[in-house]
Order: C-alpha cells, then structure tokens, then sequence
C-alpha cells in the first residue's frame, strides 16, 4: 500500500519503518526540515534499538522516504497516519493543536479516497473532531475515513512490539476501513481487536493507566510493607503467580515515569472529568506515584538524619533502563527534592548523563561511574535498575563512602547479603 505517515517522532518512525519493512511504500513527513534533512542523510533523531538500521536497509529498498512537503505526502497515499505529539497542558489535558493543524493540511490536500488513521495517543473523541475539521476543510469532493489504531510499544522494544504483539486495535466507522486496516496488519500473526473510533481511543488510555493502577497499587502495598517488614518482592509474588493477576508491573519502586504514562493517566482524568465521570480511581494512582517520589526523602531522613550539606550519590537518572530517555523520570523529581533539602548530588547514569546536564545544569556533580559517584557520599540510591548495576565490587564501594548506606529503590539487591558486608540497607517494602 502506499502510506504516509504525518510527524517523524518516536511513533512515525517506528510506524513508518516497520510498515516498510513490511513491503509497503512509505513517505514519512514533518514540517520540521531539519529533522528531515538528518534523516535523509542517514541520521535518526530518536534512539530506539535496531531502528537505524532497518531504516537503512527499507531505505536502499525503495520502500522509505522522507520528505517535508505534507501535501505531496497526502496526494501520494491511500492511508495516512497521524502520528504528532499530543504533550501535556498545565491543567492535564492534551494539547490537540498538532492534530488539529495537520488535519486542516490533510483535508486541503485530499484528492482521492483517503483512510486517515489516528496513531497518535489521543483523547475518546477526538476523532469525531478530526472528522468535522476535515469535511470543513476539505476542497475536493473525494471521500475519507477515519480512523483509530492506538500502539502499545515500549521504549527500547519498539520495533519487536511492532512485529510481535499481544493484539492489534483498530476503531473504524465502516467495513471498508477495516478491511484496509486488517489487509495492512496482515502480515502480523496476532489478534485484531475491531471496534468503533471511541472504543479503540479508549483502550490505548485504559491500557496506560491500568499498567500505572498495577505499578500504584504494588508501590502502595510496598509502604504496609515497610511498616511490617513483609518483604513486598515476596508479596509480589505471592501476588503475581495468580495467573488472573500475573507478575507483570507489579515490581516496587520509586515510581512510573516516562513519557506516556505520566501524561496519559492525567489526560484520562481530565476527559473522564469533562465528561462527567470524575475518575478518583486514577487520581489515587498518580496521587500514590507523586507520594512514592516524596517517601524517598522522608526515609532518606531516617537512614541518615539531616539532609542539609549531606552526600548523595545516585545511581540511575534514566526513567526506566536501556533508554537515555529522563522524561518525568522519578530520579529528576527525586534529585530536585533533594537539592530543595541542601543535599550535595554525585550522579551516574550510563547513557543518560547528557540529557541530564541539560535538565539539572551545574545543580549537581556528574560522575564517570557508579564508584565516582558512591565515593564520600553518605548514601547512595539506585533509581534506575541498570543490568550493570547488579554486579559490582562493594568492597570497593564500601571503602569510598562516608557512611555505608545503600538506598535501593529498585530493590535489586539482597538485604541480608548487604547487611553481612556492612551496609545499612533500605529497599522498597523491604528491609
Ligand atoms: C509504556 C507502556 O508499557 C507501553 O505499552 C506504552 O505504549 C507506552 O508506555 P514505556 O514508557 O516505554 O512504555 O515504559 P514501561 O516499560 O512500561 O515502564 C514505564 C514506567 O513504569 C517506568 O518508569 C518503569 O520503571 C515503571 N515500572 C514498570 C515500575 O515501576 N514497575 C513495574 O513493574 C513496571
């Protein structure tokens, strides 16, 4: 089919790639020229394994282009997916302006039938508004669709969630959209979920914030446990092996981050308020999230009294590991409680350290490593579960710090085997 996908983000890559990938014509386009030109020359904007390559290689094909003119991206395809940035407001509620633009560009340039698909995550409605704004827009008499087809990927796992998911969702108004939509996921061998526009709109916040209700309600059992001295890591799995529940996003720590699920659960308030229906479920989950980042400090203050001149050394920046991605990253928040409380910060983070001196500046010292950063320090907290984090030298470790006190707040390390090597460990529900 020939496709084009409107915004060269995160999800237009990775939807424009992999449906090359799959041997349809792709024209990716963005008004941004510059990330255009570097994408011509070989560069990617984004960092998502296995990414650059297979947009090498769909490239050399034929199969993937860039370009910065949306009307010839328009005139040239039968589907075109919406894939712009929906960023937060102040007040929770999505910004739909990029939508809104790029759907007045799509209807000035229709000239055939169109199926024109929102991939974007958005809120439960708005493709009825994409649907208005194009019919007042349009010039031609040609006919178009719209459509929902929300994505589940993971950062670092994109392009295999692309490939092999749990399902596909795709909200259509007619037949024929559907047709198109499963002769497009085809290929795939996986479930198609068909419903209307507002139930596909809906199921890509539901997902988001059940993952987010999942993570919430372990990390506040995580504080009956602390309370107890349960073992949360047992509960969890004492929890998760119920295969009606299952073990998935039920791991404490210091809370979700990212750049979806912070700003989905709010987004889902906030239409759910609009339409009528305050959500207090969901409200508590973010409310539990803010409160898990702030118990950091509070128990910081019990493992080593006054924060005020102390130091910290953190192990992890990143909101989750694999990615240099600090977006709503709970050790951002953490660190910029810490400052607040006069405490001195050494930080380490294996890919995300540029990113962070663009965020945080000269407010804290940056580390070449975990032992830089553990070195004088009078605590040191993990906050990203790095795979390289898990073996270390705590000799080594023990013998640079001021005090030895281990923060694990991705409880990634054995209490008992660092109590026996003589730190003070503090963990999630753990002790
Ligand atoms: C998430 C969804 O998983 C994905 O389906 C959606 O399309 C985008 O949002 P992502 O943001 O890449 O993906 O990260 P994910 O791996 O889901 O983790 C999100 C946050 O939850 C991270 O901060 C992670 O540390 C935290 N988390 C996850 C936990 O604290 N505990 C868990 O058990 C799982």
């Amino acid at each position: 089919m020939n496709i084009s996908i409107i915004g060269t983000g995160y999800v237009g890559l990775v939807t424009g790639t992999c449906f090359a990938e799959l041997g349809n014509h792709i024209i990716c386009a963005d008004n941004d020229k510059s990330k255009i030109d570097m994408l011509n020359k070989g560069g990617v904007p984004i960092y998502e394994p296995g990414l650059e390559s297979l947009i090498k290689k769909n490239v050399a094909g034929g199969r993937l282009e860039f370009i910065s003119d949306i009307s010839n991206a328009v005139k040239a395809s039968d589907v075109i997916f919406i894939c712009v940035g929906t960023p937060s407001t102040d007040d929770g509620s999505a910004d739909l302006s990029a939508i809104e633009h790029v759907s007045r560009e799509i209807a000035k340039h229709i000239n055939s039938y169109k199926l024109i698909v929102e991939k974007s995550t958005v809120p439960v409605e708005t493709g009825e508004w994409v649907k208005k704004t194009i019919n007042e827009f349009k010039k031609s008499s040609a006919e178009f669709d719209v459509a929902s087809n929300p994505e589940f990927w993971r950062e670092g796992s994109a392009i295999d969630d692309f490939m092999k998911p749990d399902r596909v969702v795709i909200g259509v108004d007619n037949k024929k959209s559907e047709e198109i939509l499963k002769e497009l996921y085809g290929p795939l061998d996986t479930k198609i979920v068909v419903t209307n526009i507002k139930g596909a709109e809906i199921i890509k916040h539901a997902s988001n914030s059940f993952l987010a209700t999942k993570i919430s309600f372990i990390n506040a059992l995580s504080n009956i446990c602390d309370k107890t001295g349960a073992d949360i890591n047992a509960v969890a799995e004492g929890i998760g092996l119920d295969s009606r529940i299952n073990t998935h996003f039920l791991k404490a720590g210091v809370g979700f981050g990212g750049s979806c699920f912070p700003k989905d659960i709010k987004a889902f308030i906030y239409i759910a308020e609009k339409l009528g229906y305050p959500f207090g479920l969901l409200k508590e989950v973010d409310k539990i999230n803010e409160l898990q980042k702030k118990n950091v400090v509070k128990k910081l203050k019990d493992l080593i009294w006054n924060l005020k001149g102390k130091v910290i050394g953190v192990w992890g920046i990143a909101f989750k590991p694999d990615t240099d991605d600090i977006r709503s990253a709970p050790a951002i928040d953490i660190i910029k409680m810490l400052l607040e409380e006069g405490v001195k910060i050494k930080a380490f983070d294996p890919v995300a350290m540029d990113r962070a001196k663009s965020e945080l500046g000269d407010k804290i010292t940056y580390c070449k490593d975990i032992y830089e950063a553990a070195a004088s320090s009078d605590c040191v907290i993990v906050m990203t579960e790095w795979n390289e984090f898990k073996e270390i030298d705590w000799k080594k470790v023990k013998e640079s710090m001021h005090q030895p006190v281990i923060f694990d707040g991705r409880n990634i390390y054995n209490p008992a085997k660092l109590k026996e090597l003589g730190f003070k460990y503090c963990g999630i529900g753990r002790r």
